[in-house]
């Protein structure tokens, strides 16, 4: 844990020393003020751990770990307006503080500037992270909106809810560990490995990350709880409660879509999730799919002791509160 806090404290400083422009002030103050607000860092710190398993120094791949970190805070700001979210990070969200064409335009800032950080490498790295990042960059946006369609449908499948955070949130922890390794000259399979690792324990951790915004301590959570169940979002825990309902249970679920009193649908939704037990369920698929990625991990071809930092980084994912 050590570690981890040393890693993303010097994310933290690399992200402060960033050279940002600050012309129009309208544009890059929301850019400024959104990666001063912290976040756990998880990405650029599994760009670092990769390439330390792989024997790379920190040096050699601290751009890309910017490069993820960078991306991943434009999908935040753009996210934040497709949910309509008034909160992130404990403090008021870029579009809601300025307004949503400036959230727009400086997430777009965002993205273009990751990609000028993932170039800093040497030319040989280029063909393939030119590939692994624009085919995850499509997948995010693909996973992004199969979330917003699946609002306004009531027929979704727990496959389908899989594929769709498959997209949205594990392609890209898959995407960072495995552009660690490439910077490292890991091999064909062992670049096969660490991507899905990270796929398995991104399927996990977005599962936790629908149990916390029902379930958070809304005084360190850093995000609005209830979102999800406000925005009628067809999380595991929302499609495991419609499948286990029975007939009166239904008719209320039925009647709470349209209930504009957001504080008392979201009591009645989480009591409904209570009494159907579906935390339980949504823990024991995380489970699941953290055993997967352990599997992963354990046949990459190097010594079990090079694993450590990385188990102990998905040890902290899966009990995290935030
Ligand atoms: C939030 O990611 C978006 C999801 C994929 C669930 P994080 O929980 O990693 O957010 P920060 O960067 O720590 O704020
Ligand atoms: C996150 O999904 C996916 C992306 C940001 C691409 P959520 O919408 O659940 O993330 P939070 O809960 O707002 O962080
Ligand atoms: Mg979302
Ligand atoms: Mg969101
Ligand atoms: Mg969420």
């Amino acid at each position: 844990m050590e570690q981890i806090k040393h890693l993303q404290l010097e994310i933290e400083n690399a992200l402060g020393e960033l050279k940002i422009s600050n012309n129009p002030k309208s544009l890059y103050e929301p850019i400024t003020y959104f990666l001063s607000i912290g976040g756990k860092r998880i990405r650029p710190i599994l760009v670092l751990l990769a390439a330390r398993m792989f024997n790379n120094k920190r040096e050699n791949v601290l751009n890309q770990a910017l490069a993820v970190e960078l991306f991943h805070n434009f999908t935040l700001v753009h996210d934040d307006i497709m949910d309509r979210a008034p909160l992130r990070r404990g403090i008021t969200t870029v579009h809601e503080k300025w307004n949503e064409s400036q959230a727009i335009l400086s997430g777009d800032v965002l993205l273009i500037v990751a990609y000028q950080y993932l170039m800093r490498t040497h030319t040989v790295y280029f063909g393939d992270l030119m590939k692994v990042f624009n085919q995850m960059a499509i997948e995010v946006c693909e996973g992004q909106q199969l979330d917003m369609d699946f609002e306004q449908r009531d027929d979704v499948s727990i496959p389908e809810y899989i594929e769709m955070i498959r997209l949205k949130t594990s392609v890209l922890l898959g995407c960072a560990l495995e552009i660690g390794a490439i910077v490292s000259d890991a091999s064909v399979e062992d670049k096969k490995h660490i991507y899905d690792f990270g796929v398995n324990i991104g399927l996990a951790f977005q599962i936790q990350d629908d149990i916390l915004d029902v379930y958070a301590d809304a005084s360190k959570f850093g995000k609005q709880v209830g979102g999800d169940i406000i925005a009628n979002k067809k999380t595991y825990l929302y499609l495991t409660a419609r499948q286990q309902a029975n007939n009166a249970q239904e008719a209320i679920f039925e009647a709470q879509m349209n209930n504009n009193n957001h504080a008392e649908k979201v009591n009645i939704i989480r009591d409904l999730y209570d009494e159907l037990a579906v935390r339980q369920k949504a823990e024991l698929a995380m489970q699941e799919f953290y055993d997967k990625a352990m599997e992963h991990l354990a046949a990459i071809s190097v010594n079990h002791n090079d694993k450590q930092l990385l188990i102990g980084l998905s040890d902290y994912l899966m009990q995290r509160e935030i």
